[in-house]
């Protein structure tokens, strides 16, 4: 498939839009400053919270924020448990979701969660983090995914 030029200027703060490349839906998240820090503290709660799988991100993306630029989230929104589409958390949410959750991605078919670098979670069936596909930015408001 071809690359695609996803235009991201006017994706606000804690806005998530999605973009389809190669039949799969892209999620870009333009993340906020709150966001970023609750990061830090959930390591512990983590299947791979190092990306040390290598299948699931470019090497550039294998860091904290999975991403070039600590903001902006590029992930292919797919499960990796069985291929449901996560819908996007971007708040904490009470019960009967674990506390511990800051929120990020939850699949509705088996009840996996992602924290919002799209690393998933212990005690789910998801297997993987959420894959990071390739992708360079074109100007600051441009990104070529593919
Ligand atoms: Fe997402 Fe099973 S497909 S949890």
């Amino acid at each position: 498939g071809a690359p695609v030029l996803a235009d991201i200027g006017k994706i606000e703060p804690g806005q998530k839009v999605t973009f389809a490349w190669r039949g799969l839906p892209v999620f870009v998240v333009n993340r906020t400053k709150a966001q970023l820090d609750a990061l830090a503290g959930e390591d512990s709660r983590l299947k791979d919270p190092k990306s040390e799988n290598t299948d699931q991100q470019p090497e550039y993306a294998k860091n904290e924020y999975r991403s070039i630029k600590p903001e902006w989230l590029v992930v292919t929104g797919i499960c990796t448990h069985l291929g449901c589409v996560p819908d996007f958390f971007p708040e904490l949410k009470p019960e009967p979701f674990d506390p511990q959750w800051k929120g990020g991605f939850y699949c509705p078919c088996h009840k996996s969660r992602y924290d919002i670098s799209g690393r998933v979670f212990d005690g789910v069936p998801a297997p993987a983090n959420l894959a990071v596909p390739p992708y360079t930015f074109i100007d600051d408001t441009h990104i070529m995914i593919g």
